[in-house]
């Protein structure tokens, strides 16, 4: 447009006034309009890959929704194939949770399936809901489930696409929890906690016996304990834990730990974990919202008190289909 009118505006200057010096002054104008223009071409087609290049980078290497400070954790609570209530309850429960800054997986964990009904069951169960690890072992208190647990993982989440972890993004999980399936966790407060920890050669938890405060003691209760990545893949590669595999399992973890000079980085959790108030031991602490973990809700009674006390359906909305007093 405005070329056009310049261009005939030019022409008729050039038409009417002293001819030939006009019409040369024009036409060069003209080609440095042109000139003009054509740059602005080449930048706006640079600006086009630019922006495809920055597109695909985004796609095939930058995990989804990642930031610096998104911190990535698996749960992996170790059940029994059978537990379907318990399965169901405890669905319930985290995917009620919402977690600000980072994002957390809760996954039930057990060994190999045993029963034809079971082959049915839990091939639904992870249609639908797909947070079932099945290990290749016997189900067993004692003789080395955790280190199965722990072990598996790098190899199972190494090709996973997605679901697991992030999309290709390494690690998979920057840690990985041991939950027990009559403990409680308060997802958000658990990431908010470890922010300002190591990310490296961290062992967390509530350190055995109740009353001692020092993470350097000697373990982490059985109620959760998480490690950090790379303590995950030493474990896996360590002929440490091979050796010695039978007895209680979180103790052994301890030993091991110990044994292979790992969790140089320690963290008491204690006592934002902590078991259910009643009946009072030197274990419990009473329900407080500084709460990372809650343990031994043995009895419906103690988890309705548990849910109760910190709000979890205050966010209910409000429907002309129900009407809860
Ligand atoms: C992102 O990746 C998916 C799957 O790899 C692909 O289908 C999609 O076209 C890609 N999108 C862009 C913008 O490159
Ligand atoms: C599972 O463990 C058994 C023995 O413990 C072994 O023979 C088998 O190869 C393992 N299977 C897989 C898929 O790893
Ligand atoms: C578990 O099941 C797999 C496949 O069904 C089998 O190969 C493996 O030997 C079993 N492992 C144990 C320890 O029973
Ligand atoms: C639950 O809600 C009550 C009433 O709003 C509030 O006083 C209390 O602090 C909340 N509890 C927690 C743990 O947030």
């Amino acid at each position: 447009m405005i070329l056009t009118i310049l261009e005939s505006k030019f022409f008729n200057m050039a038409k009417s006034k002293k001819g030939p010096r006009f019409i040369v002054s024009s036409f060069l104008f003209i080609a440095f309009l042109c000139t003009i223009a054509s740059i602005n071409e080449i930048r706006f087609d640079h600006l086009l890959t630019f922006s495809k290049c920055a597109l695909s980078l985004d796609n095939s290497t930058l995990p989804i929704h990642s930031s610096d400070d998104e911190i990535r954790v698996l749960i992996g609570i170790l059940t029994l194939p059978d537990q379907y209530h318990r399965r169901h309850f405890l669905r319930l429960v985290y995917g009620t949770q919402s977690v600000s800054r980072g994002r957390v997986d809760v996954k039930f964990v057990f060994c190999n399936i045993t029963k034809e009904d079971q082959k049915v069951l839990l091939a639904l169960e992870i249609m639908r809901y797909d947070d079932i690890i099945i290990l290749n072992c016997t189900e067993n208190m004692n003789r080395g489930k955790t280190y199965t647990f722990f072990s598996s993982l790098p190899d199972m989440l190494k090709d996973e696409p997605d679901g697991s972890g992030s999309a290709g993004s390494y690690p998979p999980y920057h840690y990985v929890m041991k939950g027990d399936d009559d403990a409680y966790f308060r997802l958000d407060n658990l990431v908010e906690s470890l922010r300002p920890l190591p990310r490296e050669d961290l062992y967390y938890g509530y350190t055995i016996p109740c009353e001692n405060m020092d993470p350097y003691g000697h373990y982490m209760a059985g109620m959760g304990y998480l490690i950090s990545w790379d303590t995950v893949e030493w474990l896996r590669n360590s002929d440490i834990p091979k050796k010695h595999l039978e007895g209680p399992e979180d103790k052994v973890f301890g030993d091991w730990m110990k044994d292979g000079r790992r969790g140089k980085n320690r963290h008491n959790a204690k006592w934002s974990m902590y078991n259910y108030p009643d009946p009072p031991t030197k274990c419990t602490h009473e329900l407080w919202p500084n709460t990372v973990a809650v343990h031994l809700l043995k009895t419906q009674e103690k988890w309705i008190q548990t849910l109760k006390y910190f709000n979890v359906t205050q966010d209910l909305k409000p429907s002309k289909l129900y009407h809860i007093p």
